[in-house]
């Protein structure tokens, strides 16, 4: 009878041995996981990549700050829109920017600019800018915005995107980071081929 209540308690103090021993694995997994999950870095983004929100100076705004990021994407816009100035298959669309610029008018192509960049920080992921411009579909359309001379269609659109590919070689972009672009661009073609 002693003996049957000293294997008992052999028993139960081994059993209470194993459980504190899981329950402390099981602590201290839990904690490992926990740990984990709050230091993993945020997701790399494509606006992290152009160069991110690490300021530089401004090369266009003496004594001005820009952030890296902003900075790529405006040097591809301002680029794209003198290659699709010069492109006679889609400047036309452009006519009252080009008249303007052509009288020395750069109000229309300064707001361009700025909305075009805006536009595509925000959609590479940036987190400090705001787009403030017309939605893709009435910026394209003319009779919400009588700036764009008639309405796109498919290989308007694909010749408005070789000249952007141009425009991203010429700031040495990699092809890794322009097909990334493409990816933005394309995924507003339903908006803005309207023909
Ligand atoms: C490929 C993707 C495109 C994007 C992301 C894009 C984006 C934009 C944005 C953000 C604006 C400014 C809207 C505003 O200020 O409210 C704009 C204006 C305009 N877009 Fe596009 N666009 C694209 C394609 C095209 C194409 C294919 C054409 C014509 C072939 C075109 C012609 C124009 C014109 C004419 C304007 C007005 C320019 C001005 O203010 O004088 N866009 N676009």
């Amino acid at each position: 009878m002693k003996l049957k209540r000293h294997f008992i308690r052999i028993k139960v103090r081994r059993n209470l041995i194993i459980l504190t021993a899981a329950l402390g694995i099981g602590v201290v997994l839990c904690t490992m996981q926990s740990c984990k999950k709050d230091s993993s870095p945020a997701k790399q983004t494509l606006y992290d990549s152009l160069g991110g929100t690490t300021k530089v100076s401004d090369p266009a705004n003496s004594g001005t700050m820009i952030e890296k990021g902003r900075l790529g994407l405006r040097s591809v816009v301002d680029s794209a829109i003198f290659v699709i100035a010069a492109d006679p298959e889609i400047n036309g669309f452009f006519q009252t920017l080009l008249a303007e610029v052509g009288s020395n008018n750069l109000t229309g192509f300064t707001a361009l600019s700025k909305n075009l960049t805006d536009f595509f920080c925000v959609a590479t992921g940036a987190k400090n800018f705001t787009y403030g411009g017309k939605n893709m579909h009435d910026a394209h359309d003319p009779a919400t915005n009588s700036r764009m001379n008639g309405k796109a269609d498919s290989g308007d659109f694909d010749a408005f995107v070789a000249d952007v590919v141009t425009a991203a070689k010429k700031n040495g972009l990699s092809d890794q980071l322009i097909g990334q672009v493409g990816v933005v661009i394309y995924s507003v073609k339903p908006a803005v081929v309207q023909k």
